[in-house]
């Protein structure tokens, strides 16, 4: 059976009853039931985040980071042990449950938080933005928004670096994740933030995964 089978399911009921973000609790707790796997669960860190990390260099050391849409945490441990003070969360309680159970010693914060209503205290408040995957899970009329509120967390000076499932214009979006097209990400740019790079690659999975992967600055002098 396809491991991505019980998601999409979930995600086209609850977007047909007008709740496009409750499908995700629903599906770690039957995760955590025994009843269903988490598709995107992979228990390491992203490899095209430990790629992106080598070729480049960002400060960590003491500098702040948030993870958006954790998961089970695997990054949000990466960015920690890259020297980030690190606050991750997830809309899912379940899966923050997991996350401290995974590492009860941990140094990252992790805290259920909806993207869309996040603690007005995180706004402007990181060096360094993760954001993996959480876009392609959001039906498209929700992308402007999350990009919005993604980058209202970047501090002056500091970096988002957003990491997706990529599409063509001309492909069709096909099945939940939803890969993105590169317009999609240019919104990143019209709150305040400029690219620094932008790489359209595919991925070393097997089947290779066509990805975007860009890193943004909200430059020193902007408001
Ligand atoms: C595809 S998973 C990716 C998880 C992790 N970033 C990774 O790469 O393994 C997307 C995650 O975003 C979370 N999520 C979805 N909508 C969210 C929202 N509005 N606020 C916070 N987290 C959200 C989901 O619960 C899920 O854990």
């Amino acid at each position: 059976m396809d491991r991505r089978a019980r998601a999409r399911e979930l995600a086209a009921e609850y977007l047909a009853k007008g709740d496009p973000k409750g499908w995700f609790e629903q599906l770690y707790r039957e995760a955590a039931a025994g009843k269903s796997t988490i598709p995107w669960a992979d228990r390491h860190a992203n490899p095209n985040l430990v790629d992106f990390w080598k070729r480049n260099t960002i400060q960590a050391n003491g500098k702040t980071a948030l993870a958006i849409g954790c998961g089970f945490g695997d990054d949000a441990e990466q960015l920690a042990a890259w020297g980030f003070k690190v606050t991750a969360f997830d809309i899912s309680e379940s899966a923050i449950r997991v996350c401290r159970q995974r590492f009860p010693g941990s140094r990252v914060k992790y805290t259920t938080a909806d993207l869309f209503s996040s603690p007005p205290e995180w706004t402007r408040a990181f060096d360094f933005i993760l954001e993996s995957y959480t876009l392609q899970v959001l039906p498209p009329q929700l992308r402007e928004p999350a990009i919005c509120c993604i980058a209202d967390f970047v501090r002056r000076g500091g970096h988002l670096l957003i990491i997706t499932r990529a599409r063509g214009e001309e492909d069709a979006p096909g099945l939940m994740p939803w890969p993105l097209i590169d317009r999609d990400l240019d919104k990143v740019k019209t709150c305040g933030l400029r690219e620094l790079s932008f790489e359209d690659y595919f991925d070393l999975e097997s089947p290779p995964v066509r990805r975007f992967r860009a890193l943004y600055e909200r430059c020193s002098q902007t408001v």
